[in-house]
């Protein structure tokens, strides 16, 4: 029998089958589902869009219907949740907390149903509907304020912007903060996507499933680079700073933060639908000092890269940072708000999973010590 192969961090394997995305890199191109991420952002919205990845189709008005009125019978938080949202422990991050909170929800559902290969976890959807709600519960118990309960009328994005500040968004801005979710909804083959699809693989539940996949996302390398670039944003402080800052950083083999992919070698597509929302915000609010700085950044970036003939592309945490804190979300909340997005994706991964299972079990390559005799515990030096 020829040797497995070995590619560390399994770069390069292909691990499984699968429907739901596809990413062109070179070209910079993202399907969900055979559709393209600008038509879902131009057309969709987030609930169609979960509908879309649970399903493989896009509803119909009946069916579009009848799942968002589920969807947003979701939202509400139970007392016994909100209770766990105001008493976890105040340094603890929010991600924790969702992790905690998915995990809890499991006791609402009867856990022979959600065991098994036709679990109901398409039908409840408390588990994508009630992210958002916890997020901003815990930003607004954070800052002192008390529960907002969800509105019914207004779409998954606008009803977490209602839910955070108590008022009810300008339509535009829920109109973005929608699609924004729509852009994060599902990325293919991913750590957390992977680690969903490795506990489903072991007939465990669609809640185990999801909080290890909030755990993979929770981790520096693969959330979290928004939050760097709005870092980099404050400390940059003003344009006419850009370049200087830019030099620096390169010279001190620094990475700039939001720019490149490993998957994509063009500009990521949702860099470019975000930059739209951006210039959107950025004219609405009358200032474009982020607009401003991003693009200068990425013009300071792209000539020097270019000098060393490596074209290196803005990815979507280039703007999304910006556009979120135009929307009056603070930089804690942005990798729970992904990992909110990404629910539907995750559980569309664990369904497709679940059909024609396979146990994931890869080996590795022992490189520790070769067989020896053992030292009884008094013998030992
Ligand atoms: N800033 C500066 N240089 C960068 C860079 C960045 N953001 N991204 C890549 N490069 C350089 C690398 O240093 C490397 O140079 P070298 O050949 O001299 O060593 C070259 O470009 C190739 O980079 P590599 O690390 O092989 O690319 P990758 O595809 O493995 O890495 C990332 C992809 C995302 C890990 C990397 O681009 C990065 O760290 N980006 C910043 C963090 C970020 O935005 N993450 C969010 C991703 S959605």
């Amino acid at each position: 029998m020829d040797k497995p192969a070995y590619a560390k961090g399994l770069e390069g394997v292909i691990a499984a089958e699968s429907q739901i995305c596809q990413i062109d890199g070179e070209a910079g191109e993202l399907y969900y589902m055979g559709y393209s991420i600008e038509d879902l952002a131009a057309h969709c919205s987030y609930e169609e869009v979960t509908y879309l990845l649970l399903y493989g189709e896009l509803p119909d008005k009946d069916r579009l219907e009848c799942f968002s009125r589920k969807m947003k019978a979701g939202r509400e938080l139970v007392p016994p949740i909100r209770d766990m949202i105001r008493n976890f422990p105040s340094d603890a991050h929010p991600m924790e907390l969702l992790q905690s909170v998915i995990a809890y929800l499991s006791g609402y559902v009867e856990h022979k149903i959600h065991h098994s290969d036709t679990c109901n976890c398409r039908s409840t959807l408390h588990q994508i509907a009630q992210l958002p709600s916890v997020i901003a519960t815990y930003q607004r118990f954070k800052d002192g304020g008390d529960y907002v309960a969800p509105r019914s009328d207004l779409s998954h994005g606008a009803n977490f912007l209602y839910m955070l500040s108590g008022e009810e968004p300008d339509p535009m801005e829920g109109h973005i903060m929608d699609k924004c979710l729509t852009l994060h909804a599902e990325h293919g083959f991913n750590a957390s996507t992977f680690t969903s699809r490795v506990v489903a693989s072991t007939k465990s539940t669609c809640y185990c499933s999801i909080s290890a996949a909030i755990g993979a996302l929770y981790g520096s390398l693969h959330g979290g680079a928004n939050e760097k670039v709005v870092a980099m944003l404050d400390d940059i402080g003003e344009v006419s700073k850009v370049r200087p800052w830019i030099e620096d950083a390169l010279a001190c083999k620094q990475k700039i933060m939001g720019m490149g992919h490993r998957v994509y070698k063009a500009k990521d597509p949702r860099a470019i639908i975000m930059t739209d929302f951006l210039e959107q915000l950025s004219r609405k609010k009358g200032d474009s000092r982020y607009l401003d700085m991003l693009g200068r950044i990425e013009s300071v970036f792209r000539e020097k890269m270019e000098e060393k003939g490596k074209p290196i592309y803005p990815n979507v945490d280039f703007i999304s940072g910006a556009v979120y804190l135009m929307l009056g979300i603070k930089p804690i909340l942005f990798t729970p708000l992904f990992a909110a997005a990404r629910a539907a994706g995750w559980l569309a991964h664990i369904l497709e999973q679940r059909i024609g299972n396979r146990l994931y079990r890869p080996r590795a390559l022992y490189t520790g010590q070769k067989p020896k005799p053992f030292v009884a515990l008094e013998e030992r030096g």
